[in-house]
């Protein structure tokens, strides 16, 4: 019927239609590029309603930066909205330049309405796809976009190279206004709103209400292969994603390559990107792409539980389905088909992408991470018990300074933070197990942990039980680290250690700590700066679970931070 004719005419006007060629540096002489970004509200449609939300240059997702590896991009930030907003290079190490690195109040105090910032994004070692998102408020939901680093000239992808490339982005579409939702609940103390539908490329799909026609449409010739950039750009769900009756093969993750794995579905959270080849190997027909959560938590947390979907459609002469086959995706509490994906990722550790595990330690926090709540007078709040809902690291939950760490440390600035942060929990405790209430309510503090340049550092995160057990996606701005073991229960010193992979653990920004459980990460710490180390749910970070990480200068300029740019927005 409907998809019929769209079939069918597609067939006879697209039949030569490529989406995204691919591109390669064997001709770029360009090592820097320019790119323009206006933060407005514009007017969208989507589930029927329309509101206005913050874009970039009017588009959501935002635009695609793409660059070679080892690039610099300059990114001039114009914003005619009506708040201050920040962005971040999410995966982009920024070597020596945490100036430009954007979290609102720890490397700079925001952008104003009518006030402009040029970041100056530099890439090292990234290949493969990272992602750009705001890092003020809740505005990431609407403020993202692709980063895509592609082999330096003279180099070649480490698989081979496909025909063309597709950007699928995951994201959250909400009916109310962000900034107001995200207000709300810093006020009463209550969890934010949910979103209403989950999307790709900005498009809910079947079977959300009014999406149909809007679908989001990956065009495919039969017998070709496409590499696609998977971002999940999702607020607070981890997610499933697959394609009917196709094998994905994941090659890359968080802009760094793995061995490839063969699979039906992947497992992927907020933050997280990953590289996929797609041969268009069945019979030329409509199928369904789609992406549904993964929601590991007590009964205490809400979330949207609806799927989201877009069509892989081949080109040329069919007959399409009237109903196209649906992935058949794990189940959204499913948690040993998460593992099950996430236990196979390796490292690709070739003589041309070699890694360096840290073996020897010099540097150790260990960091439990949980929900909490703050005390409410009069329990007039609107959390559980009247109080208000938080979150912390080490039972400190992050409080963001008025001006930006970043300077404060940079010009001794005294009373902003202290470097004090715990390297263990205050209280010891069966984290996982029957936790009491001894932690439950929370500290508030802007602690920092100071690392020497050089050390080599393993961290290990904590899951606990106290107030509601969940999964959380742990990132680290400025470094990429090795995921090197991850359990359930508690962390033990001896025997935990003995399970590590420090053979080719995957290198990645963003790790999944599931619920419940540990997970260990190690890295060098070579990037002078002040980088943000937060849980990637946007509810949780809200509420402060964060920390801050500053690394000292080393011993000479080219090890220390580079001086800031003259023109870094003014604090208020
Ligand atoms: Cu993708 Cu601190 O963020
Ligand atoms: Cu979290």
């Amino acid at each position: 019927m409907e998809l019929n004719k769209i079939g069918l005419s597609l067939g006879f006007l697209c039949f030569v239609f490529l989406h995204g060629v691919l591109a390669d540096c064997s001709t770029a002489t360009r090592k820097v590029h320019r790119y323009n970004f206006i933060l407005r509200e514009t007017s969208f449609t989507r589930l029927c309603t329309t509101k206005k939300m913050l874009t970039v240059n009017g588009k959501w997702p935002g635009p695609k930066i793409q660059v070679c590896k080892g690039d610099t991009a300059f990114v001039h930030v114009h914003n005619a909205g009506k708040y201050g907003v920040t962005i971040h290079w999410h995966g982009v190490k920024q070597p020596r330049n945490p100036w430009s690195d954007g979290p609102e109040n720890v490397t700079q105090c925001p952008i104003q309405p009518g006030k402009s910032f040029t970041y100056e994004v530099t890439f090292s070692d990234e290949e493969g796809t990272v992602w750009w998102h705001a890092h003020s408020d809740w505005s990431r939901a609407t403020v993202h976009g692709a980063i895509v680093v592609l082999p330096a000239n003279g180099t070649t992808y480490p698989f081979r190279k496909p025909d063309a490339e597709q950007l699928l982005i995951l994201g959250e579409w909400y009916n109310g206004d962000l900034k107001e939702i995200i207000d709300n609940a810093t006020e009463t103390g209550a969890a934010p709103a949910e979103s209403n539908a989950y999307t790709i490329n900005g498009q809910p799909g079947f079977p959300n209400k009014c999406s149909k026609e809007t679908t989001y449409r990956l065009h495919v010739q039969y017998g070709k292969t496409y590499l696609l950039r998977l971002i999940n750009a999702v607020m607070n769900e981890e997610m499933f994603f697959g394609i009917a009756n196709h094998k994905l093969t994941v090659v890359a993750q968080d802009g760094a390559y793995i061995k490839p794995i063969t699979t039906n579905y992947i497992m992927t959270s907020p933050g997280q990107t990953f590289d996929i080849l797609l041969t268009a190997n069945q019979p030329p027909s409509y199928y369904y792409i789609a992406a549904s959560p993964f929601f590991d938590a007590g009964s205490i947390a809400t979330y949207d539980s609806s799927n989201t979907s877009a069509i892989l459609e081949y080109t040329g002469i069919f007959a399409p389905p009237a109903s196209p086959p649906y992935p058949s995706l794990p189940n959204i509490t499913d948690r040993a088909a998460a593992d099950s994906f996430t236990n196979r990722l390796r490292a690709l550790a070739s003589p041309a992408h070699q890694i360096n595990v840290p073996k020897k330690i010099n540097k150790r926090l260990f960091v439990t991470v949980s929900l909490n709540q703050i005390l409410c007078p009069g329990a007039t709040c609107g959390g559980p018990n009247g109080n208000r809902l938080s979150s912390s690291l080490n039972n400190i939950s992050f409080a963001t300074s008025t001006i930006d760490i970043l300077q404060a440390y940079y010009r001794s600035l005294p009373g902003v933070f202290t470097k004090d942060f715990p390297d263990r929990p205050p209280y010891v405790f069966n984290y996982t197990g029957d936790v009491g209430d001894n932690t439950l309510f929370t500290h508030q503090g802007t602690n920092v942990t100071m690392i020497n340049y050089g050390a080599a550092v393993e961290i290990v995160f904590q899951g606990t039980n106290v107030e509601d057990g969940e999964f959380h996606p742990m990132h680290l701005h400025g470094y990429s680290f090795y995921s090197v073991g991850t359990g359930y229960g508690n962390y033990d010193e001896i025997t935990s250690p003995k399970t590590y992979n420090l053979k080719d653990p995957p290198e990645v920004n963003t790790v999944a700590l599931p619920r419940n459980g540990w997970v260990a990460i190690r890295f060098i710490a070579n990037n002078p700066g002040v980088w943000f180390l937060h849980c990637h749910l946007e509810r949780h970070a809200s509420w402060g679970m964060g920390t801050v990480l500053i690394v000292k200068n080393g011993p000479t300029k080219e090890t220390s931070i580079r001086p800031p740019p003259p023109n870094m927005p003014r604090c208020s």
